[in-house]
């Protein structure tokens, strides 16, 4: 089945909910999928997840969104910062990209201050914790409508 929104977590983001609540929040990656399952459902929009801690699979997975997916969400956590290889599939798949971050990155250490990820992407949201992901879906619904 063709349309539809693609949410893709890259590594650690299996960890939210245990993993230094302070920054990232206490909502599991299941939670806050689970209420974009229900702004999915109550939008009419197909809606698919994907979680890896593994570069290659990450890509793999953006390459087979081509032709199956009208936008693509992503939070690649740490790959955000130094993945060419995400970089240039997410640029392959010419799909467009809304970046997600639950931290403000630029708040926080340099090494974080960049990313491969904005270049290519049509805009992005980031240091609302999990309201980043439901911002971010807002988006997508209206970048399907338009
Ligand atoms: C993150 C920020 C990244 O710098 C970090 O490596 C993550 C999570 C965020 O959502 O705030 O793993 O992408």
């Amino acid at each position: 089945m063709s349309g539809g929104i693609l949410v893709i977590n890259g590594p650690n983001l299996n960890l939210l909910g245990q993993r230094e609540p302070s920054l990232y929040g206490t909502q599991s990656l299941a939670e806050i999928n689970r209420e974009l399952e229900s702004m999915a459902a109550a939008a009419g929009i197909r809606v698919d997840f994907f979680q890896s801690n593994h570069e290659g699979e990450l890509v793999d997975r953006i390459q087979q969104a081509r032709d199956n997916f009208e936008v693509i969400i992503i939070n690649a956590a740490a790959l955000s910062h130094y993945s060419i290889a995400i970089h240039d599939v997410l640029r392959a798949v010419n799909i467009p990209v809304i970046e997600v971050h639950l931290s403000n990155i630029y708040a926080r250490e340099e090494f974080r201050h960049q990313s491969l990820i904005s270049p290519v992407a049509v805009g992005g949201i980031f240091g609302f914790g999990a309201l980043s992901y439901r911002l971010a879906f807002l988006a997508a619904c209206e970048i399907i409508r338009k």
